[in-house]
């Protein structure tokens, strides 16, 4: 079964809100879906996936130290051929999701459009991203 894996740092759960409701949309596609905190994550569960989200807040212009940490261990695999996503919660600027798109991007990551939402996710929001969580369920069940 194709599987996607949803890795993410918080700091005041907005994007722990939205990547639940990646996870949600994904589900619906009838994936198998992982959702993990970066402060538990290992690497190793990005091997067998075929699609690969990776979200950050954006805190003083950067992504958390840890998804940064995390998305430089990422070197060390081939992640060529996989579809990825990057997405955050971010308050006026959007240098963080950027950051993770560039990075999965330069790993030879076939990445989605960037998925940001301003602040807390109302229900609009949590509706774009149960969306992305589907097209990108669907996108990885068409691969041959
Ligand atoms: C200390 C601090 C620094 C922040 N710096 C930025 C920033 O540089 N750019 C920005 O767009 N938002 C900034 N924000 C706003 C957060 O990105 C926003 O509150 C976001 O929703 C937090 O997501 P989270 O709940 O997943 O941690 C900052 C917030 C805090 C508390």
């Amino acid at each position: 079964m194709p599987k996607l894996t949803i890795i993410y740092g918080t700091g005041s759960r907005n994007t722990e809100r939205m990547a639940q409701a990646i996870e949600e949309g994904a589900k619906a596609q009838g994936i198998e879906t992982i959702l993990i905190n970066v402060s538990c994550a290992d690497k190793i569960e990005l091997v067998d996936a075929q699609a690969i989200a990776i979200g950050s807040p954006n805190y003083r212009d950067l992504m958390m130290p840890t998804v940064q940490k995390f998305l430089n261990e990422l070197s060390s695999l081939d992640l060529s051929g996989k579809i990825g996503l990057a997405f955050g919660s971010y308050g006026w600027g959007l240098e963080a999701i950027q950051a993770i798109n560039e990075q999965l991007a330069s790993y030879g990551v076939e990445m989605m459009p960037v998925l940001a939402i301003k602040r807390i996710p109302e229900e609009e929001g949590l509706e774009i991203c149960r969306t992305a969580g589907f097209s990108l369920a669907l996108k990885i069940k068409n691969i041959k």
